[in-house]
């Protein structure tokens, strides 16, 4: 049996279900139950029947899982599949922050600890932070972390003036505006489309910001168009597979790497042969303490309640 085979028999002997996020390497992505973005993921956690979760994404995403099922065993292919937003934002310095400010709703985006969640009223993604938002009352003030892109994003599209924590992603950082623009001159035919991580002057040039869901639904709306994509460059292997006239281009990034497009990674650290070695021994294995978990999964809950 090859390693994709092995993956496959072991998954239905443990009833594991394998569930991948869209910057994951194809070859994880073509084995996955199920590939989505961080909304997705978490519905899907919520759902599953499975005995184990095989978190093909990074380490908030597999906590969320463990937080929504405490009793199920979640393993993550690599540890190492870390987040540098959710390193952005260290628990003991952003407890001090809401303490400041006890008259704020805590609004943490997903891409964060489970010690930051425990600290939040509600947590969104990047599908769905336009909605919790608007769920505030006008007169709550809101605290916002750990994204301050994507903090600034919302503000602008509600009027509502967050207070915002400063962090940041640095794959979505590392877009150069001169480098789209110059891009965007050899392909003037081309629609932006952008991440909200990204920083202002990119999300200026695009015609669309969303999710990567949201990206791949407006792409398949124009299924024959060339389209500039400013998010990771692993969601361009679903896209081709789900809009295959479609003509992508990734944006470019600051410091070129071999591809001359951004990865993460942390996601990246990720292979068919660690998720084997994972789904085999069954670790390593995420868990969170009682306290925090506890804590955490009452936002979580509010997310998903809210999202239906
Ligand atoms: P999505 O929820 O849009 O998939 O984003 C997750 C992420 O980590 C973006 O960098
Ligand atoms: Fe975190 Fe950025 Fe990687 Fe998404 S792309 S997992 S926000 S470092």
């Amino acid at each position: 049996m090859n390693l994709k085979e092995k993956i496959a028999a072991l998954k239905n002997e443990k009833n594991a279900i394998i569930l991948a996020h869209y910057y994951q390497p194809p070859e994880i992505q073509e084995i996955a139950d199920y590939v989505g973005d961080s909304l997705g993921l978490s519905q899907m956690a919520a759902a599953t029947n499975a005995d184990i979760i095989v978190f093909a994404g990074v380490h908030f995403m597999a906590e969320t899982a463990k937080i929504l099922n405490p009793e199920k065993t979640v393993v993550l292919p690599d540890l190492n599949a870390g987040c540098s937003l959710a390193d952005s934002c260290p628990p003991d310095v952003f407890r001090k922050f809401v303490a400041a400010h006890p008259d704020h709703v805590v609004i943490t985006y997903v891409n964060c600890s489970a010690e930051v969640k425990a600290m939040s009223d509600i947590v969104c993604t990047s599908s769905n932070a336009l909605k919790i938002v608007e769920s505030i009352p006008k007169d709550k003030p809101i605290i916002f972390a750990p994204d301050r892109n994507l903090g600034k994003y919302i503000i602008k599209k509600t009027g509502r003036n967050m207070l915002l924590w400063d962090g940041s992603c640095i794959v979505h950082e590392a877009f150069s505006i001169d480098k789209l623009l110059a891009l965007y001159k050899e392909h003037p035919d081309a629609i932006i489309i952008a991440h909200p991580e990204s920083e202002e002057h990119i999300l200026n040039t695009a015609s669309y910001i969303g999710s990567t869901s949201g990206m791949i639904n407006y792409v398949k709306e124009y299924p024959t168009e060339k389209f500039i994509v400013a998010t990771e460059a692993g969601l361009l292997h679903k896209m081709k597979q789900e809009v295959p006239d479609a003509q992508l281009v990734p944006a470019p990034a600051e410091e070129d790497n071999t591809c001359a497009c951004s990865e993460c990674g942390y996601m990246k650290v990720n292979t068919l042969q660690k998720l084997y070695n994972c789904l085999l021994n069954e670790s390593p294995q995420i868990n969170v303490p009682r306290a925090i978990r506890e804590k955490a999964l009452v936002p979580i809950q509010h997310m998903l309640d809210l999202s239906k």
